[in-house]
């Protein structure tokens, strides 16, 4: 092989492997616990790691995803996470799960990305209205379903996604994401609710809103 040739088999394998590890990183032993108190810890990959020796069957444990969680807010849902933070037999291992519950006639998990996961959606209970938008390179275009019991949807990585229950009972959805913390942007409190806030003629004039309105919802966030 020439070396240009070579140089070049270099850089796309560089390329290539830098893609590969852009998400969580691989692990390089069984699993490693993750644990707050370091001076019980051994190697680090992600949090630090549990002693090997240490770990225990609950250490990859959760309870409790059969209960719903509380609706009665503004916007009418409720996400319970299970990643890293829940299950600390989860970290480095490049997964998490949520359950999301819905209330009747509109309750929403609102516009929202996650920074690190792709999400995919099963529909347990009741119908969803669901959706993300492509980024501005693809137009913004709008990719949106009705969900039934027994479907499944694809959330991309980093797209802005909603899911609204459209029936007139109780929905309930569980989705994997892969990420052992997938991170939540929701993007209106983010950009409305920011502390301390966003000056608000800097917001009018992207929002293309009157003043007067941007910091009502400044108030509201
Ligand atoms: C979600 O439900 C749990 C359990 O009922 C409750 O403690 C929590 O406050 C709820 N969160 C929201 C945002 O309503
Ligand atoms: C986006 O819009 C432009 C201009 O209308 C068009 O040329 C391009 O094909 C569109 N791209 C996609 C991914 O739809």
């Amino acid at each position: 092989m020439k070396s240009v040739d070579f140089l070049l088999a270099f850089v796309v394998l560089a390329l290539v492997s830098s893609l590969a590890s852009a998400y969580d990183p691989s692990p390089l032993q069984d699993f490693c616990v993750a644990i707050n108190d370091i001076k019980t810890g051994i190697f680090v990959n992600g949090k630090f790691c549990k002693d090997p020796k240490l770990a225990t069957p609950d250490d990859f444990f959760f309870k409790g995803l059969s209960i719903p969680g509380n609706t009665n807010n503004l916007v009418g849902s409720n996400v319970t996470t299970v990643n890293v933070d829940q299950i600390p037999g989860l970290n480095t291992l490049g997964i998490s799960m949520v359950r999301i519950d819905y209330a009747p006639k509109g309750g929403q998990n609102a516009p929202h990305t996650h920074p690190r996961a792709t999400e995919i959606l099963f529909v347990q209970e009741g119908t969803l209205y669901v959706g993300f938008v492509t980024s501005n390179q693809n137009n913004n275009t709008l990719f949106s379903k009705i969900l039934y019991p027994g479907d499944v949807f694809v959330f991309p990585i980093g797209l802005i996604h909603f899911q609204v229950n459209i029936g007139k009972t109780e929905a309930v959805a569980f989705a994997a994401l892969g990420s052992q913390n997938p991170g939540v942007i929701t993007i209106a409190n983010t950009v409305f609710g920011s502390n301390p806030p966003i000056n608000p003629d800097v917001l009018a004039r992207a929002f293309q809103l009157d003043v007067k309105v941007v910091k009502d919802l400044q108030k509201k966030f």
